[in-house]
């Protein structure tokens, strides 16, 4: 057997061997390196942090041996993924922070999504024709939303950290100033990116060279602009960002490129508090994120229908398995399309949505043996309303807290367009609300009257940020960035513990599924046997091998040891325990 300190010395010191060499040679190193993180979970008695960035993860786990607890590292990462991982990593933008104490027995969710701006319309993505124009929707200044990013981190520090503003952004300033090695990974992003971003000044001037060159592996990537924006924030907090220079900044930037955000838009932005979506699952308890996201709403509804079969019987990833959970996925995002919104605005049924009897009737209507065709779901009859580039990271402590967070700019550099002056990325978040009912966005999603554009409404989300329990104790810690894969990424790790006990890593790079309804079509990765895609095929499934989905950094507590497992799909990723 192994020794697990010595194995978790050797993989460190494999890592630090890799950044060294990266530093003094600027050798191009290969995700090889890191690779050996990746062999088994990585092991943790008193914390562990788990992001797709590894400079982030030492920004946090640094915070957690100062005796700092899972929301002071949260904090950090957050920040340090700002500046180490632009394409997703953001103050431009905005997201989802669960926050499960079991001290208190508490889950807390905190909403920091993106607000349409006041002077948002119903129809500001329509053409003259009345059709919807996704290039103003997705790379344009109208595409941003008012960003919550700072705001939101602000709040959960205040609320429930232990250490400053100014502590939390300090990793995050230094690697900005002093800048870090570029990987193999941030080369790539930008190269392949390369139009969208050059086609802003501003854009081209951080993410390139003076002569319009690229920055390749092994090259030192300092961001000025973005170090003294995040210093002003630092020194005055949030009002610097939401009321002085930065957001001068943002609001110029609108007023020279008919954007629509105003200082009052800033000044009038707050995050809030959420109550999380929480269902149960074979005894465990799930809490996920509840509206403007329909992320937790559709991981509950889905795994309630799955309960009513003998899963872990049927086998991990097996024809049958995949059928199930295709045709329970079908259903979910069908309701998703109809009555998923910001429930500020709309009234959401969740109740119904999430009850073991509406998944009972939904799970009736599955035929075992066949596909139903999308053609023939539409929106289901849950209990009527009651009264009443995205990166992930997974945080615990040795407190009994855990984060898991979700944030993002959407499409991976969001908009493309960076602040003047700011040296930060605008979301391009205007995008996942329904610019016209029926016609799908980005990720193929389609939304309606629930979904419409309203001034500062948030927009519909997918983003699911889950903690699952056990008898009281945090369990699993989960979460993926994705688009509309999110809700099944996050679904498929969920089952991968409970329904086919396998530890972490795997659960988290196993080959993953995905259908959404519309199109009609069952996504696969690579990894899945011939014959049971022909199984899946022969009951009339239209089976399609893509590319990856997600990037899941989960960690899973077990009698008081905790494992993690970071996403092998993120070259950068990585879990360090302490
Ligand atoms: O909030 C959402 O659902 C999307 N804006 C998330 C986008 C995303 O995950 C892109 N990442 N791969």
């Amino acid at each position: 057997m192994y020794n697990r300190s010595f194995q978790l010395s050797c993989t460190r010191v494999a890592v630090m061997a890799g950044c060294v060499i990266l530093l003094f040679s600027r050798t191009v190193y290969s995700s090889a390196i890191l690779e050996g993180q990746r062999m088994h979970p990585v092991q943790g008695k008193e914390g562990m942090v788990v992001t797709s960035h590894f400079l982030a993860t030492w920004s946090a786990q640094e915070v957690l041996k100062k005796g700092g607890n899972a929301i002071d590292a949260a904090v950090t990462a957050a920040f340090s993924l700002a500046v180490t991982q632009p394409r997703s990593g953001n103050i431009g933008g905005g997201g989802f922070m669960l926050i499960s104490s079991e001290q208190k027995d508490e889950v807390v969710a905190i909403d920091y999504r993106e607000k349409a701006p006041g002077e948002a319309t119903v129809d500001m993505f329509l053409d003259k024709d009345g059709n919807a124009d996704s290039t103003v929707s997705r790379f344009s200044h109208l595409a941003a939303g008012v960003p919550g990013t700072v705001a939101g981190l602000a709040m959960a520090l205040e609320k429930y950290g232990t250490i400053s503003l100014k502590e939390a952004m300090a990793p995050a300033i230094k690697l900005a100033e002093e800048g870090f090695i570029v990987t193999p990974r941030f080369s790539d992003g930008l190269k392949k990116r390369e139009k969208r971003l050059k086609k802003w000044v501003s854009s081209k001037k951080i993410f390139y060279k003076a002569d319009g060159s690229y920055y390749e592996p092994g090259d030192l990537f300092i961001q000025k602009d973005l170090a003294a924006t995040l210093n002003r924030i630092s020194q005055n907090g949030i009002t610097e960002f939401y009321e002085g220079r930065t957001a001068e900044l943002i609001v110029a930037e609108m007023a020279n490129h008919g954007g629509l955000i105003t200082m009052d838009d800033m000044k009038n932005y707050s995050p809030g508090f959420r109550t999380p979506i929480h269902g149960n699952y074979r005894g465990y308890d799930i809490y996920s994120m509840s509206p403007p996201s329909s992320g937790g709403a559709h991981v509950v509804q889905i795994l309630n229908i799955l309960e009513g079969y003998p899963i872990s019987e049927y086998g991990h990833n097996s024809a049958k398995t995949i059928h199930l959970m295709a045709e329970a996925m079908k259903r979910a995002y069908a309701d998703r399309s109809f009555y998923l919104g910001d429930e500020d605005f709309i009234k959401v049924p969740l109740k119904g949505l999430t009850s073991k009897k509406y998944a009972a009737a939904l799970h009736d209507g599955i035929d075992t043996e066949k596909a139903t065709p999308s053609s023939t779901i539409a929106p289901g009859k849950p209990l009527p309303y009651e009264s009443n580039q995205t990166t992930h990271f997974s945080i615990v402590d040795k407190y009994g807290n855990a984060v898991s967070n979700t944030y993002t700019i959407n499409f991976s550099y969001g908009s493309g367009i960076v602040v003047e002056g700011a040296g930060f990325l605008l979301n391009n978040e205007m995008d996942d609300f329904s610019a016209k009912p029926g016609v799908p966005n980005a990720y193929g999603l389609i939304g309606g009257e629930a979904n419409k554009i309203e001034p500062d409404k948030r927009m519909l989300s997918s983003m699911s940020p889950t903690i699952v329990k056990q008898e009281g104790k945090n369990f699993l810690i989960t979460g993926s960035p994705g688009g509309s894969r999110i809700i099944t990424t996050t679904l498929q790790v969920i089952m991968n513990v409970i329904d086919h006990g396998l530890n972490i890593q795997s659960s988290v790079a196993a080959p993953r599924i995905h259908h959404q309804w519309l199109p009609d079509q069952l996504r696969i990765e690579e990894g899945l046997s011939p014959d049971t895609i022909k199984a899946l095929q022969d009951m009339g499934h239209e089976v399609k091998q893509k590319s990856a989905m997600g990037a899941i950094q989960s960690i899973l507590i077990r009698d008081g040891v905790m494992y993690g497992g970071a996403d092998p799909r993120r070259s950068t990723a990585l879990a360090a325990g302490l």
